[in-house]
């Protein structure tokens, strides 16, 4: 099988398991896994940041964050398409008691800037006006096809956001992504963000783990969340070991990712029926539009299934593809030809 149907199904390399096999542990709750603070402190090094926390997920590392920033009864804003608004399952709703205001991207990158952030604010409204308590921003932006935000735009929604109070979080699964596309390091992407999660188990390859990154007393306060979420781990020094050779191998490889990222959508480009700019591919997500095949997504889905390509449809009329570090150029091709003969036979 071709599996595009996302960067998290790669598997460790024998290198990771090897490391995973070797790791020294020690108890992660009671802050004695060396291995686990060994990446922890490495991460917030390359940040930039005070302090960094191994969490088993981007969205528990994301759902921390908005916690953390918020009131109950206050309301967070994002783009959106936003994985937090739509594929956290309501958690900050459950967890925070916050609602979320959903705001368009004009351009469509999915990156908001501070002219479409501004009218949706309630900083200085009547009392009975529900609050606005946190920006979460996302780079790159998923359900936008992996678009990247530059370290300028991200400073400037910053410090519009902080002239008036408010935090900006920062979802960065994928700003390793970014950071290779846009030649910026992700100290200087997130470095007005006040708090920052990035995931080691997509692109990167490793099979588990994201890192929470903030201000000392933030991580010490996500710690306490963490726990109470039932995040606490024990012995996971061998997940941090995998962590580490994705932090530090991860990026050096994605760029190959974003050529074949490119390559795909050249291919799509040229196919009947669908409807892709190549030119928006910035990083390893590629999302085409199939109404003009005159199938559903969830048809061609299917029948690609069939053929050996793994896809997922994201509505009726769209498709998404995600190459990471187990697809190779020539099962690239091989998908581009697959998906035309599958539309030419009906
Ligand atoms: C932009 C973004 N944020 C957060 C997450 C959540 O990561 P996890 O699946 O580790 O919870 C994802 C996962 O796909 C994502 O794409």
């Amino acid at each position: 099988m071709i599996d595009l149907r996302s960067d998290t199904v790669t598997r460790p390399s024998d290198q990771m398991r090897a490391a995973m096999a070797a790791a020294e542990v020690g108890d992660d709750v009671f802050r004695e896994d060396p291995t686990v603070n060994r990446l922890q402190d490495r991460a917030a090094e390359l940040f930039e940041k005070e302090a960094a926390l191994f969490v088993p997920t981007g969205s528990m590392g994301n759902e921390i964050a908005v916690k953390l920033h918020t009131k109950p009864g206050q309301e967070i804003i994002i783009e959106e398409r936003g994985h937090v608004l739509n594929y956290e399952l309501g958690a900050a709703s459950l967890i925070s008691g916050v609602t979320i205001r959903p705001v368009k991207s004009v351009d469509g990158s999915g990156h908001l800037t501070w002219d479409e952030i501004k009218p949706a604010l309630h900083i200085d409204s009547a009392y009975w006006v529900t609050r606005t308590a946190l920006i979460c921003l996302e780079n790159t932006h998923n359900f936008a096809g992996g678009s990247v935000m530059t370290a300028k735009d991200c400073a400037d929604v910053c410090e519009k956001a902080h002239a008036i109070g408010l935090p900006v979080h920062m979802d960065g699964a994928r700003i390793f992504n970014a950071s290779v596309a846009l030649n910026e390091s992700v100290a200087d992407l997130t470095r007005d963000c006040d708090s920052v999660m990035f995931t080691l188990s997509k692109g990167l390859g490793a099979p588990v783990g994201s890192i929470l990154l903030g201000s000392k007393d933030f991580i010490e306060e996500a710690r306490v969340w963490r726990k109470r979420l039932g995040g606490g781990m024990r012995q996971i020094g061998m997940l941090a070991a995998a962590g580490m050779i994705a932090l530090e191998d991860g990026p050096k490889r994605l760029n190959e990712d974003h050529e074949n990222a490119r390559r795909l959508a050249d291919g799509l480009a040229s196919t009947d029926g669908i409807e892709i700019d190549p030119a928006t591919v910035q990083t390893n997500i590629v999302i085409f539009d199939v109404s003009g095949t005159g199938k559903t997504s969830g048809e061609i889905c299917s029948r690609l299934k069939d053929a050996g390509v793994l896809a997922i449809g994201i509505s009726d009329t769209q498709i998404r593809m995600v190459t990471h570090l187990d697809v190779a150029r020539t099962e690239i091709d091989r998908t581009i030809g697959i998906l035309q003969n599958l539309l030419r036979n009906n």
